[in-house]
Formats: structure tokens, sequence, C-alpha cells
């Protein structure tokens, strides 16, 4: 005689298959549901990013949309959990589109590396998104124009830790006048916008700046700064 079958427990049992293999297997701590509210989460900000980099790919907000070859709005993870944020593209940004691309550029991936990060673990940009001809300093009209986009990709990338590189990226994101020398090497706020939650912000020397005071002493001042970003987000500091 052919055996019943039980329906609830074959229905049961399948649940419990499921369960085990997807629902309430979790993955770095987070169940599949977390997981795609997640991704869904990234997806839009990424979409935000785009966006903001579309715009100004087209900006003619101030006369360097006229003098640039191309824009550079940023690049690296919607997810970063540090922004780094330099003065405003050179000559090989402006060439190739992308923020730390020369040799100041080379210097930072190395900083990062050091960190025990990757370039694509962190978004890289600056102050300002086109080149001022011949490498000038930014004019105070420029940066306000400007400006907006970076507090727009601040705000939607949330990063815990803002470093700004050199004096520049340091005064106009923390509105003040004083040196880099006076300000790096401690954790200031920077607010993002009604509403957000400050994200703190360590100022340290610019690439650049290294580069061209090599000293040890210059060397030692920015990984003592780097450490500390690595300590407030309890990442492991390697060994030097
Ligand atoms: N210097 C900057 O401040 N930004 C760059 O992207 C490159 C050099």
């Amino acid at each position: 005689m052919a055996k019943e079958i039980d329906t609830e427990k074959v229905i049961r049992q399948h649940a419990e298959m499921e369960t085990f293999f997807s629902g309430g297997f979790t993955v770095k701590g987070k169940t599949n549901q977390a997981q795609q509210v997640d991704s869904a989460a990234m997806e839009k900000k990424q979409s935000q990013l785009d966006e903001i980099a579309a715009e100004v790919h087209k900006c003619r907000r101030c006369g360097l949309g006229e003098t640039r070859t191309n824009a550079v709005p940023g690049e690296g993870s919607c997810d970063a959990r540090i922004a780094f944020v330099g003065e405003a593209p050179g000559a090989d940004e402006d060439a190739q589109g992308r923020p730390f691309v020369g040799r100041a550029g080379k210097l930072l991936d190395k900083i990062i590396n050091a960190m025990g990060l990757k370039r694509e673990d962190v978004f890289i940009c600056n102050i300002l998104k086109c080149r001022p001809p011949d490498n000038r300093d930014p004019r105070p009209d420029e940066i306000g124009q400007c400006l907006p986009y970076l507090q727009r990709q601040l705000e939607i990338i949330e990063p815990e830790i803002i470093v700004a590189l050199g004096a520049h990226a340091a005064r106009t994101l923390l509105e003040n006048t004083k040196s880099i020398g006076q300000l790096r090497g401690q954790f200031y706020e920077y607010y993002p916008g009604l509403g957000k939650m400050p994200i703190k912000l360590m100022a340290t020397y610019h690439p650049a700046y290294l580069l061209r005071n090599y000293s040890k002493d210059n060397r030692l001042r920015v990984w003592e700064d780097m450490k500390k970003v690595l300590d407030e987000l309890n990442l492991p500091i390697p060994e030097r």
C-alpha cells in the first residue's frame, strides 16, 4: 500500500531547509534581508553620486569650466569610512579626470596602503572639481561655487572620518584661517547638513607638501595623524 504523504511535514521540512540555507543563515552577522536592504541603500548612494558627477562634468559655475580639460568629481567607495579631500586637480588629474593620479597621488596611495587600506576602500576628492590654471591657489569665488558639490558628496557618503589634505581643504571645511601646522594632528567636527551627525575631521599635510619637504619628521607627522584616524575607526595599526 502506498504510503500517505504527510503534506504538513513536507512543508515544514522545506521551510526549515530554506531557513537553514538562506533566511536564517548569517553572513558577517547579517541576514539575507538585511543584506538586501544594505545593497539597495548602496545602489541609491552610488546613483546619487553618479548624478553629482554628471552635474560636475557639465558645470560652468565659474571660469574654470572654460579652462579645464576634464572635470574631476572624485572617486572611490560610496560606503567609505574615510574620505580624503585635497585642494584641486593638477595637470595629471585634469588630463585623466581622476583625483590624485600624479606624483602627489602616488604618495597618497602609499599612505592609504600603509594604513592597511586600498584606494577603492576610501573616497578621494577635492575642494575644487576643476584645475586652476598653472595650479594657482583656488579663489574664494571658485570655492564658493564648487563647495556645494563636495558638501552633497559628503552628505551622501557619510564617512566616519574626513581627512583634509593641506591648508586649503582644512580651512575650507573648518571655516577658519589657521595654518596647517596648527590644524593638523587633532580631530575637529565637520557638519554635513541639517539633522546629520557631525563627521570627525583630521587635517594633515598635503602629499604635495610632503614631496617638497620630504623630511623624516614630516613623514612621521603624517603617519601619526593617520594612526589617530585608524585608532578612531578601531582599525588595526600596521607596523612600520
Ligand atoms: N593635488 C590635489 O589637491 N588634488 C589632486 O587631485 C591632485 C593633486
